[in-house]
């Protein structure tokens, strides 16, 4: 039975992060002895111009069945749809310095060096996704959006990110704002959740000083659990400790183990169309994904080959390359990493 591998490019870097992506993957498949089909769909202003939607159903009839999600990034329209429509509120961000890359940190690399923290991000509901609008009244024009979590949305991403932190190192952040939004108890439903995990610590942290802890001393972290839009700010502070945004990925699971499979960068406009994109978010994404299948050798080969590319000095432009390191673009950074597959 092949992998069925759906490919969302969406606009900007997307498609470049993307195809990229796909390359590798179709390669290691080759190496490892699994096969593929990949279909392609439409999301995002390429699906509004064709179907008047930007998540049309007919991509997410593509989707259906898969067996995971290729996605590269979307101005605006899409992408919350996508989320919900498949019911990924399990947002997992996993920010873990490359050795050779310490310098690019915006930490000193002693600071980060051995840094591995697990963002677990709540994805389907929150500020997001509440009820929003634009009104006028007697003191003026005003716009609102409203966060809002039902009670079993929170207990059901606690479960999963203190299994996270059972299988890692045990202690369980969780940011939180309840001294300014009491009435949704993230605390006492994480706690409550926490009595079947007895091993873990759970400690509960406002937002606003955990943004500071991240920055100031970020390897004291371990599972750091947020709602959808703490989770979203906080998450990409994880770029400027490992050198660039364009590192990170992200997989976005549901109840039954089908994911989202994406870089946690947007489309980029300021370098789109270049064909200077880092991709190596968006290749994390694929080991994610191969790891949600077991491909666990497949997984460890492409870790390593990207390792050695990096070791070897190549760099994409976002880590201002210096000294002995190469300028390389989104190409030549793939077929390095290709070559470095077939030799290990
Ligand atoms: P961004 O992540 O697109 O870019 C921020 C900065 O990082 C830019 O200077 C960009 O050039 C750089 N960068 C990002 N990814 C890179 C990569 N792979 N290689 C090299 N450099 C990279 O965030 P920004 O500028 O705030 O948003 C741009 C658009 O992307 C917005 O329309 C936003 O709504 C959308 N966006 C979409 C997301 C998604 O589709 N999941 C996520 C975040 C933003
Ligand atoms: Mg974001």
């Amino acid at each position: 039975e092949p992998y069925r591998v759906v490919a969302l490019p969406g606009e900007g870097i997307g498609p470049e992060v993307v195809e990229a992506s796909l390359k590798v993957l179709q390669h290691l498949a080759q190496i490892e002895g699994f096969s593929l089909v990949i279909n392609y769909g439409l999301i995002g202003q390429p699906a509004f111009e064709k179907f008047g939607n930007f998540f049309p159903p007919q991509t997410a009839q593509i989707c259906e069945g898969s067996d995971g999600i290729l996605f590269g990034a979307v101005t605006k329209g899409g992408i919350l749809e996508l989320r919900q429509h498949f019911d990924f509120f399990i947002n997992l961000r996993p920010v873990r310095p490359f050795e050779t890359l310490l310098n690019k940190s915006s930490l000193q690399p002693q600071k980060i060096q051995g840094l591995d923290i697990l963002f677990v991000r709540e994805l389907v509901s929150g500020i997001y996704f509440g009820p929003s609008g634009r009104e006028r009244d007697e003191n003026g024009s005003y716009g609102y959006h409203t966060m809002k979590y039902y009670d079993w949305q929170i207990s059901r991403i606690a479960r999963v990110a203190l299994q996270k932190a059972k299988e890692r190192r045990g202690l369980l952040t969780l940011a939180h704002k309840e001294n300014a939004l009491p009435q949704i108890p993230w605390s006492r439903l994480v706690q409550e959740e926490a009595k079947h995990f007895p091993d873990i610590v759970v400690e509960p942290m406002l937002v606003d000083n955990l943004a500071m802890q991240l920055v100031r001393e970020p390897k004291r972290f371990d599972v750091i659990l947020a709602g959808n839009l703490f989770g979203d700010i906080l998450s990409d502070i994880g770029g400027a400790l490992v050198g660039s945004i364009g590192l990170l990925p992200s997989a976005s699971i549901n109840e039954r183990g089908f994911g989202l499979y994406e870089a946690i960068h947007g489309t980029a406009p300021d370098i789109a169309g270049k064909g200077i994109a880092n991709p190596l978010g968006t290749m994390g994404a694929v080991v994610l994904m191969l790891q949600q299948w077991g491909e666990t050798n497949a997984a460890t080969r492409l870790i390593q080959a990207i390792e050695r590319v990096l070791a070897l000095g190549y760099r994409t432009a976002d880590l201002t390359p210096q000294g002995e390191e190469i300028l390389v673009n989104t190409a030549t950074l793939t077929e390095l990493i290709i070559q470095q597959l077939s030799e290990l």
